[in-house]
């Protein structure tokens, strides 16, 4: 019974302080009666509570108010210059459980002991800059769920304010939130008190804010030192690969950017990277610069690459997840050493390598047909990989796929009496004609002078 007892209570405060609910406040969320803009003062407490809005019949009450509750506010803008006026001695006000979107004007600087205010469970998404600079004794400021995006960091310039609560508001995480970073003492960043558990809404949804804002500020700072664009794609909500770090995508764009050579630096875990249109001839960068530890995506469609071979046997080719290499200057490949790294390497999924001159000859071509066919789910544009396009041959500009090895290996080569094999079997050729000729010559001499030929005579 003791221990039911005790769940229960811990259920209710769970209940209770999992809502964002405070004391006072709860009251909004359970009307007593279906009343409409009834007031309700509590002497003992001078405390008014009204649903509905504020009839201005208790506006005569007003100086003995020090506690004020609207509940269920009936408007979308709340304009405390007006609905606030005379209650000078204000120490606590409560705005919940309404349909509310915006305080129109600033508090009135008459309210000299305000130190509470509670917006809770309202639409609230827009306030004045300066909606609380004219209060001098405001310490608690509680804006838990409701629906700002974007708090200008100039509402929280009040002297005297301690404490700022803000989670279950839909914030938007880019840079325009950077000031939540500042931990410097007295920063308004350091007087929000649930910083810790605020997620962004769009974009990165659910994602919690301050480490995701602190990677987009890192980021925007590493990019200026680049001739690029970047951007953060993704992040990995917690929890489902690791428990404590985020795992982000970054994307970096540098195409079209007249590069002659790949970026020396790039922002810390680069991981896709754009470089096409560029006039890039040497990707030896990517085996032997740091920068490129975490790249997974190369673009470098139409720049001047006329090799890969720098790469073999590197780290990159064995964990890369895209290289495009449409309309560069290729003509053959390490074909063994891509094999290899195709095997290994289980993160491959794109392989573009259409639109280059390859070499069409039986020293490479084999090879390189084979490692199209063997991978048809990783080189994705098979069919625009052909033959160089030259008049003088007849494989020009033909699908590699497609060729045989007789239209691969055997052409009509009219310099090929010139190989030294071709050679050596003339000079054996003709050296059977010259033995036979002189068995023949022997064999006739014989038969018509009984003449043993001279080299029978020598034989013992
Ligand atoms: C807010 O608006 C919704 C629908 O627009 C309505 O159902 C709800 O009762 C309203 N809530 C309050 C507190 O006025
Ligand atoms: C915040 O408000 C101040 C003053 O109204 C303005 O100068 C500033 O540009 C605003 N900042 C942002 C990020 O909108
Ligand atoms: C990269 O930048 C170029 C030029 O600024 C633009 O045309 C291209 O669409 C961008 N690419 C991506 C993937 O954002
Ligand atoms: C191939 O590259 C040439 C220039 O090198 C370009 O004009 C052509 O449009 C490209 N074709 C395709 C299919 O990308």
């Amino acid at each position: 019974m003791i221990v039911q007892r005790t769940f229960l209570f811990a259920f209710l405060i769970y209940v209770h302080f999992s809502r964002g609910f405070t004391k006072d406040d709860e009251i909004c969320y359970h009307p007593r009666v279906n009343i409409h803009s009834e007031c309700d003062f509590t002497e003992s407490r001078q405390r008014l509570v009204c649903f509905n809005g504020f009839k201005d019949e208790w506006r005569a009450r007003v100086k003995d108010v020090q506690v004020l509750i609207l509940c269920v506010w009936p408007k979308a803008t709340f304009d405390p210059q007006e609905i606030l006026r005379g209650f000078t001695f204000l120490r606590k006000l409560i705005i919940a459980n309404s349909n509310l979107t915006q305080l129109s004007t600033a508090f009135p600087n008459e309210m000299q002991f305000l130190e509470k205010i509670n917006v809770i469970g309202t639409k609230l998404y827009l306030l004045p800059n300066d909606a609380f600079s004219n209060l001098r004794t405001l310490r608690c400021l509680d804006l838990r769920n409701n629906a700002l995006e974007e708090i200008n960091i100039t509402v929280f310039d009040v002297p005297t304010l301690k404490d700022i609560y803000l989670t279950g508001n839909p914030l938007r995480c880019t840079e325009d939130v950077a000031w939540i970073l500042d931990s410097s003492e007295g920063s308004a960043a350091s007087k929000v008190v649930d910083k810790d558990k605020l997620l962004c809404a769009t974009p990165h949804d659910g994602r919690p804010l301050v480490p995701v804002v602190k990677i987009i500020v890192t980021l925007k700072e590493e990019c200026k030192e680049t001739v690029c664009d970047c951007e953060l794609i993704y992040v990995t909500p917690p929890g489902e690969l690791t428990q404590r770090q985020l795992i982000v995508f970054i994307s970096v764009n540098c195409s079209y950017r007249g590069l002659t050579e790949m970026p020396e630096f790039l922002p810390t875990d680069t991981n896709i990277l754009h470089l096409s249109g560029n006039k890039i001839k040497d990707l030896t960068p990517l085996a032997t610069n740091p920068a490129y530890k975490s790249l997974l995506d190369l673009y470098i469609d139409d720049n001047l690459v006329e090799s890969i071979a720098r790469l073999e046997g590197s780290d990159w080719l064995d964990h890369f997840r895209r290289l495009n290499l449409r309309g560069n200057k290729l003509t053959d490949l390490p074909t063994y050493a891509l094999e290899d790294a195709l095997l290994h390497n289980r993160n491959a999924a794109n392989l573009y390598l259409g639109n280059n001159s390859w070499t069409c000859d039986c020293h490479f071509t084999p090879g390189f047909q084979d490692l199209l066919i063997r991978h048809p789910n990783i080189i994705k544009d098979i069919n625009d990989i052909r033959c160089a396009f030259t008049s003088d041959n007849d494989n020009s500009n033909k699908q590699i796929r497609d060729l045989t090895r007789t239209e691969i290996c055997i052409l009509p080569d009219e310099d090929s009496w010139l190989h030294p094999l071709d050679i050596l079997n003339i000079i054996l050729a003709s050296l059977i004609f010259l033995v036979l000729g002189k068995l023949l010559y022997d064999y006739w001499s014989f038969k018509k002078t009984g003449k043993l030929p001279w080299i029978v005579a020598k034989i013992p």
